[in-house]
């Protein structure tokens, strides 16, 4: 054999396998405006999962993410999850769960992206500066509801594939997809869809991603956990009607005195859960973990202007993200049945249900979390001597989720993250719940990534949401990137 051949050979081989990052980067930034007219089509459609008189629009959204998938040859289908039941009884079809497939090559992982296109309400009338179903582009940033939660991330990761594909290039890893439309809501119907195609479609899934979260600060960050929530209703129950305080106030026990004397004995003024056994059970702060929060650019200051206080819980930062993250706190939400109207009525309500919730996190159990707190609120209130009736329910029992940082896929997230921002990525926590995490984690039992491209000001759930232009492209080269950098991990590493 000639011994020239060889090297050259090498040489067509390395080419045809290297990374054409580059010619991704100048396709992306040559359809950036295809990019936003496809998020202003997706905005305006109203797919409000909280709002039943929304659910055709649902249907359509989710209709149109298929049809978006389709032209790609994603092996697309449409699946049907069922019903759900009203309060009144009836029952409404669940919007049916997008799933695609790009690649089916058992040489390469395989990733998973989850992604959710329902949103939460919005009106004008709440104080929205434009219309926000009319995606409207201010100074740069992409106005309208669902923008950055979730709409644009989840076209970032079809464009993501699309550039590949209208490149020519070979996807580095087969890419599956799993889009809903009741996450605003709780997710209804999705865990039994992924327990039921835990063996089919899940059954050569290698990893997970989500990018259903914002950074922190402009700094990008990937997101290694997130708190769970026990959600309680405590229900103190007196006379059989309202009574006129006036009449009968001095005579009767009243149920709000009951109630109020028992919330308040769930946390101290200054943040410490008194429920016996909750704070025993937290993880300890480690060292590590402690300087890591050290490295995080947040800013205090920002922090308050943002939330409009002007003092904290906690005056450091590093507290204030333990607290924000990696401990519990108790959360009183609202009083069901007391008088909240304006005006001056001088009831005495017979009946009043008390919601709050207690944040979950590791090595916390919602179960054994449900037994502390009713059993201790059944103490609290029989040292009250009380004739009233107290009922202690959890209604809500979402597990924490926590990754390992040195995990590969986040070695992998480092890496895409340095060769698109050119610096290295907060790692971040998220004081909410994604539950779904959870359930990807425990049913089919793969390593989960959360890789957020939204802002850390982006204004989730609230008015005046948006994603940034350059959130929203960036994102699409980062997500480009790192399924070349997932392509690299060594399949013993899965
Ligand atoms: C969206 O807003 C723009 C600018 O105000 C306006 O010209 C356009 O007609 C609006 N589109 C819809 C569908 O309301
Ligand atoms: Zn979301």
């Amino acid at each position: 054999m000639d011994f020239l051949v060889l090297p050259a050979i090498l040489l067509v081989i390395s080419t045809v396998h290297a990374f054409q990052y580059t010619e991704l980067v100048r396709y992306i930034d040559s359809h950036q405006e295809e990019y936003v007219e496809a998020l202003r089509d997706w905005v305006a459609i109203e797919s409000d999962s909280s709002n039943m008189l929304k659910r055709p629009d649902l249907h359509r959204m989710m209709e149109m993410v298929a049809q978006k998938l389709r032209p790609m040859g994603g092996n697309v289908e449409l699946v049907d999850i069922g019903e759900q039941e009203l309060p009144n009884g009836q029952t409404i079809a669940l919007p049916k769960v997008v799933t695609a497939q790009f690649g089916n090559d058992p040489n390469k992982h395989t990733v998973c992206v989850y992604g959710h296109v329902d949103v939460q309400p919005a009106k004008l009338e709440d104080g929205w500066a434009t219309d926000p179903y009319n995606l409207t582009d201010i100074k740069g940033n992409l106005y309208g509801r669902g923008a950055s939660d979730n709409k644009a991330p989840v076209l970032a990761w079809i464009h993501a594939v699309e550039a590949y594909q209208a490149l020519n290039m070979e996807l580095p890893v087969n890419v599956k997809f799993v889009i809903e439309g009741m996450e605003e809501t709780g997710s209804n119907g999705l865990d039994a869809m992924i327990l039921a195609q835990r063996d089919t479609f899940f059954s050569d899934v290698d990893y997970i991603i989500i990018s259903d979260c914002g950074w922190l600060s402009r700094r990008p960050a990937l997101t290694y956990g997130t708190r769970g929530n026990c959600y309680f209703y405590a229900e103190v129950e007196g006379p059989k009607q309202d009574l006129h305080s006036g009449v009968y106030g001095g005579t009767v026990i009243e149920p709000m005195t009951d109630l109020i004397g028992i919330l308040d004995t769930l946390i101290s003024p200054s943040g410490k859960i008194l429920i016996p056994g909750i704070r025993e059970a937290v993880a300890p702060l480690s060292d590590e973990e402690w300087k890591m929060y050290q490295d995080i650019q947040f800013d205090l200051d920002n922090y308050k202007n943002k939330i409009g206080v002007n003092q904290l819980m906690y005056s450091n930062k590093v507290d204030l993200l333990a607290h924000m993250w990696r401990y519990p706190t108790v959360s009183i939400h609202g009083i069901e049945g007391a008088f909240s109207d304006p005006g001056t009525k001088t009831v005495i309500p017979a009946k009043v249900i008390a919601k709050f919730s207690i944040r979950q996190v590791p090595n916390m159990d919602p179960a054994l979390v449900k037994k502390q707190v009713t059993d201790y609120l059944h103490l609290v209130f029989a040292k009250r001597k009380s004739p009233n009736k107290l009922k202690v329910t959890m209604v809500i029992g979402a597990k924490p989720w926590l990754a390992d940082t040195q995990h590969p896929l986040y070695e992998a997230g480092k890496a895409a993250v340095k060769r698109v921002f050119d610096v290295d990525p907060d790692l971040i926590r998220e004081g909410g719940t994604i539950p779904i995490a959870r359930t990807f984690q425990d049913v089919t039992r793969k390593s989960i990534i959360m890789m957020p491209i939204g802002g850390f000001d982006d204004g989730l759930h609230s008015q005046n949401e948006k994603i940034s232009r350059y959130n929203y492209i960036e994102g699409t080269k980062l997500f480009v990137a790192y399924l070349n950098e997932v392509s690299q991990i060594k399949k013993s590493g899965v």
